[in-house]
């Protein structure tokens, strides 16, 4: 049996697929198991993915899992499976049903793969990452959302769309939920060292932070079904890579927050470093009065959907 870091991939849609696809393309670990409900479309994809991974020199291998004890001696799972959302919905609406479905696999994990660091991108990403966190009983550096990367990456896509140059350089950042009431931080954006408010306006840098907040909605509208999922899955692996290679780098990410930025018990995407240990440790930044308010109501935007779930006695039942 092969040896050597193992992910799991947990759905097999255009998401999940794309990030064993880019695993198996960087050579970022010896194993991917692919975990969809389907179990040949599973192996159809994950034979397909390692015969590209031969193409591309390297040698990672793809495999399909058979069920939950394929997920033994993971170092690292992502939990794509949920249903997307589509044109109209926001991703707020898929709660309830996504919740159950995270549920399910967080339990499965506990059981199966123990040791594993956990990545949530199934949507409401805070709220899913709250449900994994608590449904596996890991510790909170064990479970991680995807999301500021994202968010970060539409920015700058943006910034770039408006400059025309700096492509690459550019460095964006974005806080609190993966939501409507995301908080881009144009303050603490940059283009190779230099402030974008010595490079924009303020008309132009407040359209930049509405499109980052309707980046996603606008291609599920484009798409007609299903949402984005190349530059969510390729963020997904920047948080893999750190955390296989164990960099120590910083990326905004969902975790639950512990007397960080003044809050605690919710989980909210704030600037993380990323280590073997998973997030490791939340960075500090001193926020200003106006984006400690927005960061606040994007907090309670998340709380919202979690005392839903509280409600509905959603943690409640028997985990055994
Ligand atoms: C997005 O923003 C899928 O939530 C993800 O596109």
């Amino acid at each position: 049996m092969a040896k050597g870091k193992k992910v799991t991939v947990i759905g097999t849609g255009n998401f999940g697929s794309t990030v064993a696809f880019i695993l198996a393309m960087n050579g970022s670990c010896h194993r991917v198991m692919l975990r969809g409900r389907n179990y040949d479309v599973a192996k159809g994809k994950a034979l397909d993915m390692s015969q590209a991974a031969n193409a591309a020199r390297q040698h990672t291998i793809v495999k399909a899992a058979k069920g939950p004890e394929d997920m033994v001696d993971s170092d690292v799972i992502v939990i794509t499976a949920g249903a997307p959302r589509t044109p109209g919905m926001s991703r707020d609406d898929l709660l309830t049903k996504n919740a159950e479905i995270v549920k399910c696999y967080a339990r499965e994990i506990r059981e199966f793969a123990p040791d594993s660091i956990v990545i949530v991108v199934s949507n409401p990403l805070d709220v899913m990452t709250y449900v994994a966190l608590k449904e596996t009983g890991f510790p909170k550096e064990r479970v991680l959302g995807m999301a500021g990367i994202l968010d970060a990456a539409r920015m700058a896509h943006f910034i770039f769309e408006k400059l025309e140059y700096g492509a690459g350089q550019i460095r964006a950042t974005v806080m609190g939920g993966h939501g409507d009431t995301m908080v881009p931080l144009p303050k603490f954006t940059t283009v190779a060292g230099v402030p974008i408010e010595d490079l924009l306006d303020s008309e132009e840098i407040g359209e930049i932070v509405r499109k980052t907040r309707n980046g996603g909605a606008e291609i599920v509208n484009l798409l007609g079904s299903g949402s984005a999922y190349y530059a969510p899955a390729k963020s997904t692996t920047v948080m893999v890579e750190a955390i296989l290679q164990d960099t120590n780098q910083i990326h905004s990410c969902a975790v639950m927050l512990d007397n960080d930025y003044g809050h605690s018990d919710i989980v909210s995407g704030v600037p993380v470093m990323i280590g073997a240990g998973g997030a490791e440790k939340v960075i500090p930044m001193t926020l200003k009065p106006l984006q400690q308010e927005r960061f606040k109501n994007s907090i309670a935007s998340v709380q919202e959907m979690v005392d839903k779930l509280y409600e509905l006695n959603f943690f409640n039942d028997d985990k055994e």
